[in-house]
């Protein structure tokens, strides 16, 4: 995206009235302070620095500047952000850049979502209708999740993306047609019905095909993992559900395409599923940008039960509260609906526990052996200490402790033990990074466009030492401005970037300082080639190359004499 264009809408928003309007904010020296909109707690730990133009909590970590709030909070990408407060704030969009939604794959996945539905809706697509017709799935949840079908033959969807002017590059990397063995390419998607999964701002990124007959394997086949399609960074019917979820302040996750469609048809619009799989970090992730709760509504079988337990940690350890019900053995929320209609499925609803209680009586089931039982309770206690706020943790300990009738302080101190591999260890591991002075500086000279372009030009990822810097410094070479690495860097780089910023004081006014910086580092780079050098000379016997170089690391250490140490 254009930089400039960035730069304008960060200059005219106001972060501090903008995340106001989600958090009560109080003045508090030089920033604002409230309760974190990213997890729970009790006192504020959430602080706005308008000076800075970033946010950062010190309960959880979330940190950025007003982009990544909005990515955060609104679930947008980075571009879609920057739009959309471009749009709220009266600034002109440049039409190139509305463009990320109309690249060619874009464009093409959005043909193929309205042709299989068109298909699905003429006479070819009679077949897949009646199977829909016996699954019980009406024309209003049809047209929501806007299910279609892809023909069988293998060739009608490319040929007609053709007459549009699709090419076939596209068409692959969409994941829409794929080549054969003899070099042609046909359909990806064959008799199959499509589920065409969105992302939560609404746009087509893949589909899910279902066979119509169950000998056909496999049952379902989803677009393969791209560039804009990762499975685990996806919610099946997050885009139908997320205004439901917010409303209802839940969201159910079940485990299948049907299911989440049955239970938006029974009312429970909150619902989603991941694909195929147990709930991933990432897509738990997206999910608490709408709610702090989660109901797990899962088939009691093996499988279920697994992906249960697989589940838990990582939702917990994003603050989220779990809550579980599990239907009976070889049941999904759809088959209950078929069988007992919209209250069967509720009163199953109904009877869901709390993650804890649900751990708990699967403990029970091995009471009458300690050595089990108590294998099962550490189980739970590291569940426990994922939880990254410290009341919610000791609610649940001393809940735990009145189940178990275990005392509450060996529990914890049990649970001290091994929470070094855990949850929170992971969370204070992250806030210990240790921020080097390069780190520091290089925050503070992307500030400056000029120093930026400087600094690609000199210097390389392997010219700084630590991880972070290298990381920082890997976007400054990708071209991204401060702006961009600020909304879509890791986590731990975002929250380390507002930590430098917030204890480099007024470092990035100090333009000679950064540029002396600069140059001690070139220097540093100098004298590393050159040590580099005459090692290789001193092996090749070299004496004259020896000299040379040694003469070189010499005269660099002479330049930098009274500068402070740099090695
Ligand atoms: P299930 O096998 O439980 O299927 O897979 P289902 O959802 O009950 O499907 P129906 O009712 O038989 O039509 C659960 C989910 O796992 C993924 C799909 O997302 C599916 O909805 N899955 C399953 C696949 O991706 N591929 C498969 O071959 C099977
Ligand atoms: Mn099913």
């Amino acid at each position: 995206m254009n930089r400039d264009f960035i730069e304008r809408v960060r200059e005219t928003v106001d972060i501090v009235e903008y995340i106001g309007r989600y958090v009560d904010l109080k003045k508090s020296g030089k920033s604002y302070r409230g309760l974190c909109p990213f997890h729970q707690e009790k006192t504020p730990s959430f602080y706005v620095d308008p000076d800075k133009g970033v946010y950062h909590c010190f309960g959880c970590g979330a940190s950025g500047n007003i982009f990544r709030f909005v990515m955060d909070i609104e679930g947008l990408s980075f571009r879609e952000a920057v739009i959309k407060l471009a749009r709220e704030y009266g600034i002109e969009v440049p039409s190139r850049e509305v463009e990320g939604k109309t690249s060619p794959v874009y464009a093409a996945l959005r043909f193929a979502s309205d042709y299989y539905h068109e298909i699905l809706m003429s006479p070819h697509g009679r077949d897949a209708y009646r199977y829909l017709m016996k699954r019980k799935i009406g024309p209003r949840a049809i047209s929501s999740f806007k299910i279609g079908y892809a023909p069988s033959d293998g060739k009608s969807f490319i040929t007609k993306a053709m007459t549009k002017n699709f090419d076939r590059g596209t068409l692959i990397q969409a994941g829409l047609a794929r080549k054969t063995e003899s070099g042609t390419i046909i359909d990806y998607f064959r008799g199959r019905l499509i589920f065409p999964i969105f992302t939560p701002g609404g746009n087509v990124i893949a589909f899910g095909g279902r066979a119509l007959s169950d000998e056909v394997q496999p049952k379902y086949l989803n677009s393969p993992d791209s560039e804009i399609f990762k499975k685990g960074n996806i919610l099946f019917g997050l885009f139908q559900a997320k205004s439901s979820i917010r409303m209802k302040g839940i969201a159910i996750v079940v485990e299948g395409y049907f299911d989440v469609i049955k239970m938006h048809q029974a009312g429970f619009q909150n619902t989603v599923a991941p694909m195929g799989t147990a709930l991933t970090e990432n897509q738990v992730l997206v999910l608490r940008r709408y709610t702090k709760n989660v109901l797990l509504l899962y088939d009691g079988d093996e499988a279920g039960r697994k992906a249960v337990e697989r589940s838990i940690p990582i939702a917990l350890r994003a603050g989220l509260n779990v809550k579980i019900s599990l239907l009976p053995e070889g049941e999904d929320p759809d088959s209950i609906i078929d069988k007992f209609g919209p209250e069967g499925i509720r009163s199953y609803m109904d009877r869901q526990v709390d993650f804890l209680e649900y751990q708990f009586r699967e403990a029970e089931k091995f009471r009458e052996s300690p050595s089990e039982f108590s294998e099962a309770i550490k189980g739970i206690l590291e569940n426990i200490f994922m939880i990254p706020d410290g009341i919610t943790r000791d609610a649940y300990l001393n809940r735990l402790s009145e189940l178990s009738r275990i005392p509450v302080d060996s529990l914890r101190n049990q649970g001290l033990k091994f929470s070094g591999e855990t949850g929170i260890n992971k969370k204070s591991k992250r806030r210990e990074v240790k921020l080097t002075a390069d780190f520091i500086v290089l925050v503070n000279i992307l500030r400056h466009k000029e120093l930026v372009e400087i600094m690609s030009d000199l210097f390389n990822e392997e010219d700084f030492d630590d991880p972070l810097t290298r990381e920082l410094f890997r976007g400054v070479k990708q071209g991204l401005g401060y702006e961009e690495i600020m909304a879509s860097g890791s986590e731990v780089l975002r929250s380390s970037i507002t930590e430098a910023l917030l204890r480099s004081g007024n470092l990035h006014e100090n333009l000679a300082l950064l540029e002396e910086k600069i140059r001690l580092w070139k220097y540093r780079k100098d004298y590393r080639d050159a040590k580099r050098l005459f090692e290789d000379a001193r092996k090749m016997g070299d004496r004259e190359r020896m000299d040379f170089y040694l003469k070189k690391m010499y005269e660099i250490k002479k330049k930098l004499r009274g500068k402070g140490g740099l090695f």
